[in-house]
């Protein structure tokens, strides 16, 4: 399975910070908040990806992430002219998806959860099998988001963008499997009032024929939005209490390279030297440390 992180956009809600720097390379604490979709592609066992950001941002991304090959990945690069929608994202993906299956990401969403990689395996393993799969997560705020409305029987009904009057308390978050066809399915749409290619609306096409999973992120999980200056500010301040109280990193590439078994520990020591400055690199040998 291929990935496709999505990190374009406008970051309008963060003016006057991304005037200049896109949003998704801010930090969130300690790392550029693109690390955290990053490494749940990694966790989902991906190691092909495509970045697709704007064409004034995408040469830091290039700076940032290179190649991949550092972190035993394979990072390729497309540009969005404008916001076009995240489904766009499936359109511009088609040639490197190749009919395959593909997980796509939200370059601001930050996902933390014991489980999580178990969750997302099982997204993997239906997409491959022709489902598509969304994480649903309880939000006080949910007109701003895709809702997930559920029966009684705890199955999906309907699904709506951005609701005057959400029919429930539970967010499509910003993390999705598709099978082969989810390309030709977004280029078929008509974008929306707003101009958009809507994600909602392919989603929707799975739900109608009872392709789609939806599955709950409940208790024991965190699904943070970076998306206001708050909600950035709260996501770093989330990851400092857990890092600080738990010694271990959330999202650091190098890491999740290294447990994946994508590189191995004289590749993971070579990653940690120019680090060491920041605490980061010290953290990365003292993993290494622990195997000696
Ligand atoms: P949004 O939160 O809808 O938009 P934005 O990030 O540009 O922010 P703002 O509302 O402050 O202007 O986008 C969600 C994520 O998807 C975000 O990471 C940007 C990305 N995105 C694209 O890359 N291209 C797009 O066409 C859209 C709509 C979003």
């Amino acid at each position: 399975m291929k990935g496709i992180l999505l990190a374009g956009g406008a970051g309008t809600r963060l003016h006057p910070a991304t005037l200049a720097v896109s949003k998704q390379l801010m930090p969130v604490y300690d790392k550029p908040m693109v690390y955290y979709p990053l490494t749940v592609l990694m966790l989902a066992g991906i190691r092909e990806i495509l970045v697709i950001s704007t064409p004034h941002d995408l040469p830091l991304f290039r700076r940032l992430l290179g190649d991949g090959s550092g972190w035993g990945l394979r990072i390729t690069y497309a540009e969005q002219d404008r916001p076009r929608g995240i489904a766009h994202a499936l359109v511009l993906a088609e040639e490197f998806l190749d009919g395959g299956p593909s997980a796509l990401v939200l370059g601001d969403n930050l996902f933390h959860g014991a489980e999580l990689e178990q969750r997302l395996a099982e997204g993997r393993a239906a997409a491959e099998g022709g489902n598509a799969t969304v994480f649903a997560y309880r939000v006080s705020d949910p007109h701003r988001y895709g809702v997930v409305e559920f029966g009684a029987d705890g199955r999906a009904l309907s699904l709506e963008e951005k609701p005057s009057q959400p029919r429930s308390e539970w967010a499509v978050t910003g993390m999705y499997f598709y099978d082969g066809r989810a390309p030709r399915r977004a280029a078929a749409l008509a974008p929306s009032p707003r101009g958009e290619l809507e994600i909602t609306d392919v989603n929707r096409g799975y739900l109608d024929e009872d392709a789609l999973r939806v599955v709950r992120l409940g208790r024991g999980y965190a699904w943070l939005d970076t998306g206001t200056h708050d909600s950035l500010l709260e996501a770093g301040e989330f990851v400092r209490a857990i890092e600080k109280r738990t010694g271990e990193k959330i999202a650091a590439p190098e890491e999740v390279a290294f447990r994946k078994g994508l590189i191995d520990a004289d590749q993971l020591r070579v990653l940690a030297k120019p680090l060491r400055n920041s605490g980061y690199g010290t953290y990365l040998e003292a993993l290494i440390a622990r195997l000696d």
